[in-house]
């Protein structure tokens, strides 16, 4: 019986050294932490369970069947997060580049079901080479298993991607098809086909920080929703991702204990809004004076910085805020920053969480590049998402609210629960001087003038749209908190199911 303890032990010393000192060595001097050492980070001390470390590839070609290593360069199996329950599996780099085998696909495949089945949220940590060379076919069949899966779960448990070295091929749209990803910057990368492929296709020279790094990926294509300084702070921030998540979308937010109370009153909001109605201000301020202990967990910071994404929580329970941000392009709502808001205001949706919404929007960008470019579908994307979303909604109109982009951001006619306007909101078509200047064509210099200030007077206010009841009640910028939280906690057993359908058609 003690050799057969001693030989387990044995063994998993062995499987637990993957790759070898040297290549752990190697790791470690390109600034990445090994694939054990990044699950140590992110899961709560002694909760992490192994599964499949002793499973082996099957490859036949190429001497591989004289090279094995148990657990064939990923390590799989579930812990916790600060109590709460994820599965997780890690590529590691040192065994085969992290490449995928069918062995090791399987071993994906197992965790992805049993996550699914459980409606636990999976982390996928990788830094990998691509389909194992060696097996062909056999990993492509493996990666598409992968993708299967990954597309079933989507809406029912949370999925996120830490890209923690090289990524191409298979490991890179499994990412894509997951809900969040992130990055380290300097030592992850991600294409589809590296840069040796595209001189020899298309004779550009590139890097692989220019083709696929953390700055590409989180200020360019959007591909990635946040990057980091290196694995020990990306780990650590997803920690802080991960307490904001449900664990499904059967298991409505996560309930924190706060000490911030529901009635903090803000009086510096109240002059939060400058005088010149084109003087930007920054629209954070609102939102971390909102939020818990001004606790925010922003989504793709660096990209499309006119409208803010984000994780707060009120009175505990965790809220999406989606806010225009007057101090880049004045808080217009384009392609880039439509498509962010709309992918946001979805997952929210599929989770049961709640949407806060700040309008400060003077409309949609004009212009050729936004036109060529697709606004009209990508601006369809934001208004589908919110018209289609059945969580509460709660939208404050801080300042300008003009135009289709009125509509979109969450209003009264999209099924908003509680729609307020702060006394500054100007809820129109239109700014006055474009209004005025469209109305009275062919009038005299004094008299657009004088036409202006009339529109000012009569339209840029929230009054006009509250005797209409579009706005339910203009409030006290420094109650905000207070009407948020109260509407929140009003709207916790609200109920509202969509017409039946096999899946909507998005304007994709
Ligand atoms: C088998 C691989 C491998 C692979 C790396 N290795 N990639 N083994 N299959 N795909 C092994 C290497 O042989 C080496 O083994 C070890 O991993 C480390 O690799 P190095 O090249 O020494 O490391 P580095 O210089 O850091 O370069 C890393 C890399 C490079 C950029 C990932 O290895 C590389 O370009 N690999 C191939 C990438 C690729 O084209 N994959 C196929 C994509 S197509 P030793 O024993 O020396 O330590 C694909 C199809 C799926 O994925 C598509 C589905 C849609």
């Amino acid at each position: 019986m003690r050799d057969i303890v001693e030989e387990l032990e044995e063994r998993r010393r062995i499987a637990r050294l993957g790759g070898g000192e040297k290549r752990i060595e190697a790791q470690h001097g390109r600034g990445k932490l090994t694939a054990r050492e990044r699950l140590d980070l992110l899961l709560d001390p002694d909760s992490f369970e192994e599964i499949d470390m002793f499973v082996e590839h099957d490859c036949q070609e190429f001497g591989m069947q004289d090279n094995k290593v148990p657990g064939d360069g990923v390590v799989t199996g579930w812990g916790t997060v600060n109590g709460r329950p994820i599965y997780v599996f890690a590529k590691d780099f040192t065994v085969f580049g992290g490449s995928l085998s069918r062995a090791h696909s399987k071993k994906i495949n197992k965790v992805q079901d049993m996550a699914l089945r459980n409606g636990v949220p999976i982390i996928g940590i990788l830094d990998a080479g691509g389909a194992r060379i060696q097996e062909g076919v056999d990993a492509l069949g493996g990666y598409a298993e992968v993708f299967q899966r990954n597309t079933l779960a989507s809406g029912v448990i949370p999925q996120i991607t830490m890209i923690m070295g090289p990524c191409a091929g298979g490991d890179v749209y499994s990412p894509a098809l997951t809900d969040f990803i992130f990055m380290v910057r300097n030592t992850s990368y991600m294409f589809v086909t590296g840069p040796d492929v595209v001189k020899t296709v298309t004779n550009e020279e590139v890097t692989a920080e220019e083709l696929g790094g953390a700055k590409v990926h989180t200020s360019k294509s959007s591909v990635a929703d946040g990057a980091y300084d290196n694995d020990v702070e990306a780990l650590t921030e997803l920690r802080r991702l991960i307490d904001f998540l449900p664990l499904s979308n059967r298991t409505g937010v996560p309930e924190r204990p706060t000490f911030d109370v529901r009635d903090r009153v803000e009086h510096s909001l109240d002059t939060l809004i400058p005088d010149n109605p084109n003087m930007p201000y920054d629209m954070m301020e609102l939102v971390e004076k909102v939020v818990d202990e001004g606790d925010f967990f922003e989504i793709q910071k660096d990209f499309a910085k006119n409208v803010i994404t984000g994780f707060g929580r009120v009175e505990g329970k965790t809220v999406g805020f989606v806010a225009n941000q007057p101090m880049t392009l004045a808080g217009v709502l384009d392609s880039d920053a439509s498509r962010k808001a709309a992918r946001f205001v979805r997952f929210c949706d599929c989770f049961d969480v709640p949407i806060v919404t700040f309008v400060d929007v003077p409309g949609f960008l004009p212009g050729t590049a936004q036109e060529y470019g697709g606004l009209i579908k990508h601006g369809a994307k934001l208004l589908f998402a919110y018209a289609e979303a059945t969580v509460p909604k709660v939208t404050i109109i801080t300042r300008k609210a003009y135009g289709g982009a009125y509509d979109v951001m969450a209003s009264k006619h999209l099924r908003g629960d509680f729609n307020y306007a702060w006394p500054t909101a100007e809820i129109a078509v239109m700014g006055a001087k474009g209004a005025v200047e469209i109305i009275f064509r062919n009038s005299t210099e004094e008299e657009i003038a004088a036409q202006t200030a009339q529109y000012e007077e009569r339209f840029l206010n929230p009054f006009v749209a509250a005797e209409r009841g579009y706005i339910d009640e203009v409030i006290q910028p420094h109650n905000t908190r207070r009407r948020v939280a109260r509407a929140l906690a009003l709207l916790s057993s609200k109920k509202l199911d969509n017409p039946w359908k096999k899946h909507d058609n998005i304007p994709l």
